[in-house]
């Protein structure tokens, strides 16, 4: 019993570059919004307005913003961790603010340079100030089911994150199995507590594919009626203070499944894999993406 539609939010520029070695140039990046545009996808996100020390390779994001043509009716978002962001973001015109944090204190620490605790002021006043700019707001939980550091993280760390953010405005919480370790059965465990308190409709998933695991727990969320997925391009990416963590689910391979189970995306195959074939090509090694080897394979 799966939901015939679901919206599926592209990462793949923010998420799937920022650990890359690589360098992409502006341009590239540019071109690459401009393909994902073209394939139907309705969200991307397209980089960060975050200490450039920390993540040089989105440290051109602006650029990036102010290059790219938009299109009405697409969402585009970047990761907004302060006020300093903020002004950045607004600068650029992103239509949403991405915060973000964790439900572990190490990674917290280690990923924003903050406990949990001194991050919610942080985060409350750069949601309502981007609400008075018209911004709506994404916000993200990290490690909801495990830490690189700390390992297990117990569900109520995340309900009260989740809590907190949803009290404080986000609009959507998307909720991150960061380093890839999740199952299916933890995911539905995770969901059945979650789903108790907030709504559904402003849930969405976002699996890191580390370990096998994340089409799997795509298929036990959309069994508890989610119907919002985060994919990376190619299958793109990794946190940089998250060690050993490796890209999203691809895209490509979300929309293969999801279409031979007759659930609505309003996607286009053929363009996404060419969108993934260019960054492939521009990242210079083949990416993990099943549908993208399949293809070049023919
Ligand atoms: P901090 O060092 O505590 O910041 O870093 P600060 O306020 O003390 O400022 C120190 C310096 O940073 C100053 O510059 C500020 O101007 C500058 P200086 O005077 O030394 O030259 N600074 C900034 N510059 C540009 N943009 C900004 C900004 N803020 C301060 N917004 C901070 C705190 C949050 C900035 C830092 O820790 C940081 O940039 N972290 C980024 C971490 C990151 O992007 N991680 C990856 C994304 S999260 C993720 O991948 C998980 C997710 O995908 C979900 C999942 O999979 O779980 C979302
Ligand atoms: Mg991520």
């Amino acid at each position: 019993n799966f939901p015939n539609k679901v919206d599926v939010k592209e990462v793949g520029p923010r998420d799937g570059l920022q650990n890359e070695q690589t360098l992409i140039s502006t341009e590239d990046k540019v071109s690459l919004i401009h393909q994902l545009s073209d394939s139907g996808l309705k969200y991307i996100e397209v980089g960060s307005f975050v200490n450039p020390k920390w993540i040089p390779a989105l440290a051109d994001t602006l650029e990036v913003a102010k290059k790219m043509k938009r299109h009405d009716d697409i969402t585009y978002s970047a990761l907004v961790p302060n006020q300093k962001g903020l002004e950045g973001a607004i600068e650029a015109g992103i239509d949403e603010i991405s915060v973000f944090m964790s439900a572990s204190e190490t990674h917290n620490k280690k990923n924003i340079n903050k406990s949990i605790e001194e991050t919610f002021p942080v985060l409350k006043a750069v949601i309502e100030e981007g609400r008075n700019a018209g911004k709506t707001t994404r916000g993200y939980i990290s490690t909801v089911f495990g830490c690189p550091y700390e390992k297990n993280v117990a569900v109520e760390n995340v309900i009260r994150v989740a809590e907190n953010l949803f009290e404080m405005g986000v609009d959507e919480l998307s909720l991150g199995d960061t380093i890839g370790v999740a199952n299916p059965s933890q995911v539905q465990t995770v969901l059945n507590v979650l789903l108790d308190r907030f709504p559904r409709e402003r849930l969405a998933m976002h699996f890191h594919d580390t370990r096998g695991t994340a089409m799997a727990n795509i298929v036990a969320s959309l069994d508890m009626g989610v119907t919002t997925f985060d994919g990376s391009i190619g299958g793109l990416g990794g946190c940089p203070y998250a060690p050993g963590a490796s890209g999203n689910l691809a895209t490509e391979d979300l929309l293969y499944m999801l279409q031979g189970m007759d659930i609505q995306t309003g996607i286009n195959q053929e363009k996404l894999l060419l969108a993934a074939q260019f960054i492939e090509k521009k990242i210079g090694r083949p990416l993990p993406s099943h549908n993208l080897q399949a293809a070049t394979a023919k």
